[in-house]
């Protein structure tokens, strides 16, 4: 009996003892495939560095191209469009105007696109009452023709005019009037026309290259039977930045960080060299800048930047917009799984076919996995196995995906920092007057902003420390929900047709 039970505990040491060598030898195996991982994380970290010092120079190189884009029409990669709204703090909002009615806007710019009616108070220039729908565009209608794009947006149109109901009217004898946010850079000759300078964001339909978009939107009206007049056309910017200043008269810039990026702010006209039209009376012009296309040798570009640049539809432009916007930040963060999984065996021995399909991982989940706080990071399991097919991921590795999320938010949200703070600079709202500042206000908008919170605080903070404590008591950053759509609408008030007409 003794002898079974020595007998047993030898075989029950031996199979201990090869388990531990399996192990170890497994350990040993993954080792170098780990330590691989471990470098290329620590690597992209190191490339993707933004201390306050890089940012500074960012914000340099940022007010430098701001000049460079004011002085003349190509004098930059930061276009600095001129908008034609020249009169945000008069025209708008004089609440004395008659500029009560019925008001319509269409908002164009992303995957989807909102159509509003808003009721404004007479003379009150309050919104009496608003209503809005949003529609998802048909991806195959973003790279199509112009005319089946605005063919579609005309009859969705069409379709909410048509429900029309209590609470809206229209003023006898006049036509509808339409503002028309449309975010794409645009060369604008007047308040309601202006000319596509290029697409982004995943559109590209060739054939709308140097039309006048308001006259494409215009036809696709009639083409439907709409009577409705387009009063505005704004970049989403603008629109925020009209919107923000009708309820904070302190909003002197606004920020769209969503799908795509970019800023708008109120400028002195005399600051802007290009401008040869009639000096406005306000003395102001808002120049809608398109700092997506910026580009600089301070920007912390990376291997995998230079990639999806390459790869993309609008390759060699909007290098700022593709480090910092909605569209990109998941596709950076599987391009560097990607990666793992091909050079370290990340996940398994081959590389899981779903995650070498570009943009699978989109921002959104990205944000998901980022905002994890659960002990054994669920949702980071739940996200790879819904999107990539991939299962039973070891907590230690779903801690190196979250940092990933974080590296490539941090990233993005400091340079969006950097940017703002090249606008405060431009406008000298940067610098302590011995508590004299004026309050700056900061209108901001988009998905990304809204929804992934570590980015918005991230960008907060960073701004925080660029302008010191003493400025930022002066400064605020303020949600404009809606902001581009409901500023259309104002626009479309503020430039009706029918006022000239009951002013004279
Ligand atoms: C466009 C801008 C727009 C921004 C935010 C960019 O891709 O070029 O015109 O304002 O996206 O929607």
């Amino acid at each position: 009996m003794g002898k079974v039970v020595v007998a047993a505990i030898g075989a029950a040491a031996v199979v201990t003892a090869v388990a531990l060598i399996l192990h170890r030898r497994r350990r040993m195996g993954d080792m170098p495939n780990w330590v691989r991982a471990m470098d290329i994380v620590t690597e992209f970290e190191e490339k993707c560095g933004t201390p306050i010092g890089k940012l500074r120079q960012v914000a340099d190189a940022m007010v430098v191209e701001m000049f460079a884009g004011l002085a003349s029409e190509n004098g930059s990669r930061v276009k600095m469009l001129i908008s034609y709204v020249d009169n945000v703090c008069n025209q708008i909002f004089n609440r004395n105007r008659n500029e009560d009615g019925l008001f319509y806007a269409l908002d164009l710019g992303g995957t989807n696109f909102r159509v509003l009616r808003v009721q404004l108070d007479a003379g009150g220039g309050s919104i009496k009452n608003l209503e809005f729908t949003e529609v998802a565009i048909p991806p195959e209608l973003m790279v199509g023709t112009s005319d089946a794009l605005f063919g579609y947006i005309a009859a969705e149109l069409a379709n909410f005019v048509a429900q029309e109901g209590k609470g809206f009217y229209l003023s006898y004898g006049r036509e509808r009037e339409l503002g028309f946010t449309f975010s794409f850079p645009v060369m604008q000759t007047s308040i309601n026309s202006g000319t596509l300078i290029k697409w982004t964001k995943g559109f590209s339909i060739n054939d709308a290259f140097g039309q006048d978009v308001v006259a494409a939107l215009t036809r696709a009206l009639k083409k439907q039977g709409l009577s409705m007049h387009v009063t505005a056309l704004a970049n989403d910017t603008v629109g925020t930045l009209a919107g923000g200043r009708f309820l904070n008269r302190d909003v002197v810039a606004a920020v769209i960080l969503g799908t795509g990026t970019n800023a708008a702010y109120v400028e002195r006209a005399d600051a802007i060299p290009k401008w040869h039209g009639p000096p406005p009376r306000s003395g102001e012009m808002v120049i809608n800048m398109e700092w997506g296309n910026f580009h600089s040798e301070h920007l912390p570009l990376t291997d995998y930047d230079h990639a999806l640049d390459f790869e993309s539809l609008n390759r060699g432009e909007q290098i700022f917009e593709k480090m910092i916007s909605g569209m990109y930040l998941g596709e950076i963060v599987r391009r560097v799984l990607c990666r793992m999984a091909e050079e370290a065996a990340f996940f398994f021995e081959t590389v899981p076919p779903k995650l070498q399909i570009p943009f699978i991982l989109r921002t959104p989940d990205m944000s998901a996995m980022h905002h994890d706080t659960s002990p054994d990071l669920r949702v980071v399991g739940t996200k790879l196995k819904d999107i990539l097919e991939i299962s039973n991921v070891s907590l230690k590795k779903s801690k190196v995906i979250v940092k990933l999320c974080d590296i490539v938010a941090t990233r993005g949200a400091r340079l969006a920092a950097a940017g703002i703070f090249g606008i405060l600079k431009k406008v000298g709202r940067h610098a302590s007057e011995n508590g004299k500042n004026q309050k700056t206000v900061i209108a901001m908008d988009g998905g990304l902003y809204e929804h992934y919170t570590r980015f918005g605080s991230c960008l907060e903070n960073t701004l925080k420390d660029l302008v010191g404590d003493e400025v930022w008591q002066y400064i605020s950053i303020q949600h404009a929900n809606d902001g581009s759509g409901i500023g259309a609408a104002l626009l479309a008030a503020s430039h009706s047709r029918y006022l000239e007409a009951s002013e004279t």
